[in-house]
């Protein structure tokens, strides 16, 4: 075939999807690949030579915080605008990020507004919708149309002030996804025991930001992983666990995997290279690395691999939550610092270090294989939350999302190459081996050596169809189905 045929070739690469390796090139029409085959002939159209490279599909970030509003009134420093040249930089092309009800809004106003923030930037998006408040009309009227306006998938958090649902609230936002068709994301950390034992740490005077870990044991996550999971297979409604630290709540996910139930669980970066001692650096540099659940050790990140080679964990995300460091009265300063670990926001910063980490620790390192990779990154992601077959592979009709990587190239993490508007990254002085060299998206050139070139405003919303992934099983106990009773 002549490359005049096509707008774009990348030509003699190495192309790695979730599921082969081989040579082939790669021919592009407008944003959509349209052949993946063999000696494409040069022509008209651009040429791009892989020669050398890894041609995968771009990352999805399924998890990240952009532009979110926050119960107290701030919100979460990244503009979709830094986000998306983060992303681009960090070799992911999608991402799903969050629109937050808070207590007593409606679902609608919510949506637009997000829909408002996302367009001006340049990464193609979905989201998820937050339910803090599933009041009857946000259950029985907003949900459905949420869903129907392509927002296939709910989050709940179990935990955190302000947004935190109970058990029946839970109940109540499982049935109302199952009747609408959309899968649910979860926090899941036990609100009370944390509640619990940070009073007991304040009066103790243990308050400084490695007690953030101390108010967060693992075993708090365990319980509220095995509750999340209860609940939903008491309803018979598919659901996601977000960021698990360790292999302890992996344990829980895979043991009700073992028994059917419809759960999948997402790590993320921090909880592959950071640990609990990082929050026990000197002064306030600890206040970095607080995010929640909290890093653990060297030992669960190794038992987490363990859960990635098992299949249990399916799915790496950044949870990118973007809180300034050094900036007085912002971000991680919020209060100042000569705080209580519970007045430091949670969250690190991380979209565009995740594929590098990923890839380095997993691929370089012998733990998993490049396909493995692309599946955790970006197949995985793409099946889960209705996105394939348009995301998350190479094959013809994709939309032509790309990332070029050089799997020798030896680069140390520092906060100038992550392209975010925050002051640092707590991957600091990582070094890693394989790197993005080239990002496309939509057949676009949106990232070549570390440099970002695309246009405010070019990000598309994706809508997500129904999908039967995430279809329930219709298996109840005592055959009862109370959700199709109960609003
Ligand atoms: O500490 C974290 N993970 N902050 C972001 C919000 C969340 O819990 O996902
Ligand atoms: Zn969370
Ligand atoms: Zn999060």
């Amino acid at each position: 075939m002549n490359v005049s045929d096509f707008d774009l070739v990348i030509r003699g690469g190495t192309v790695v999807t979730g599921t082969d390796t081989f040579r082939a090139d790669i021919g592009v029409v407008g944003e959509t690949i349209t052949v993946v085959g063999e000696a494409l002939e040069p022509g008209g159209g651009r040429i791009i030579e892989a020669d050398g490279l890894l041609v995968m599909p771009g990352g999805i970030d399924s998890h990240c915080h952009i532009e979110q509003l926050q119960p107290d009134g701030s919100e979460y420093e990244d503009s979709f605008g830094h986000a998306s040249a983060a992303c681009f930089a960090g070799g992911t092309t999608s991402v799903i990020t969050f629109a937050a009800q808070f207590k007593g809004q409606r679902l609608g106003p919510v949506l637009a507004e997000y829909h408002r923030r996302a367009a001006r930037g340049m990464v193609d998006y979905s989201f998820h919708q937050i339910i803090n408040d599933p009041f009857d009309a946000v259950i029985e009227q907003d949900v459905p149309e949420v869903v129907a306006a392509g927002i296939r998938s709910l989050k709940v958090f179990l935990t955190y002030d302000d947004v935190r649902l109970d058990d029946r609230q839970y109940l109540r936002v499982l049935a109302a996804a199952r009747r609408a068709g959309a899968l649910v994301t979860v926090h899941a950390e036990n609100y009370d025991a944390i509640a619990w034992l940070t009073e007991a740490l304040l009066k103790a005077g243990m308050t400084a930001p490695k007690y953030h870990a101390w108010s967060r044991p693992t075993v708090i996550e365990t319980e509220a992983t095995h509750r999340a999971i209860a609940l939903a297979e008491l309803v018979d409604q598919p659901i996601q666990i977000f960021h698990v630290s360790g292999p302890e709540p992996a344990a829980e996910i895979a043991r009700a995997r073992a028994r059917g139930v419809k759960v999948w669980g997402e790590t993320c970066p921090q909880y592959l290279v950071l640990s609990a001692a990082d929050m026990d650096r000197p002064g306030f540099e600890g206040a970095k690395f607080i995010c929640s659940p909290a890093p653990r050790g060297p030992a669960e990140s190794e038992g987490l691999w363990d859960a990635i080679r098992a299949g249990t964990i399916d799915n790496i995300s950044s949870d990118h939550s973007g809180h300034s460091f050094s900036i007085p009265g912002r971000g991680k300063r919020a209060h100042g610092t000569d705080v209580d670990f519970t007045k430091i926001p949670n969250g690190v910063p991380g979209l565009a270090a995740r594929l590098p980490i990923v890839f380095s620790e997993g691929v370089s390192k012998g733990r998993i294989d490049a396909q493995t990779f692309v599946r955790l990154t970006a197949s995985n992601p793409a099946k889960l939350f209705g996105l394939a077959p348009r995301k998350g592979t190479i094959a013809p009709g994709s939309d032509a999302d790309l990332v070029l990587w050089d799997p020798a190239k030896k680069v140390t993490i520092t906060n100038r190459l992550m392209q975010h508007a925050i002051d640092y990254t707590p991957y600091e002085g990582l070094e890693v081996t394989g790197w993005p060299v080239m990002t496309i998206a939509r057949g676009r050139v949106v990232m070549k050596d570390d440099v970002v070139t695309a246009a405010p405003g070019s990000a598309r919303f994706l809508p997500r169809e129904p999908y039967a992934f995430i279809t329930p099983r219709g298996v109840f106990p005592n055959g009862f189905d109370a959700a199709a009773i109960m609003i």
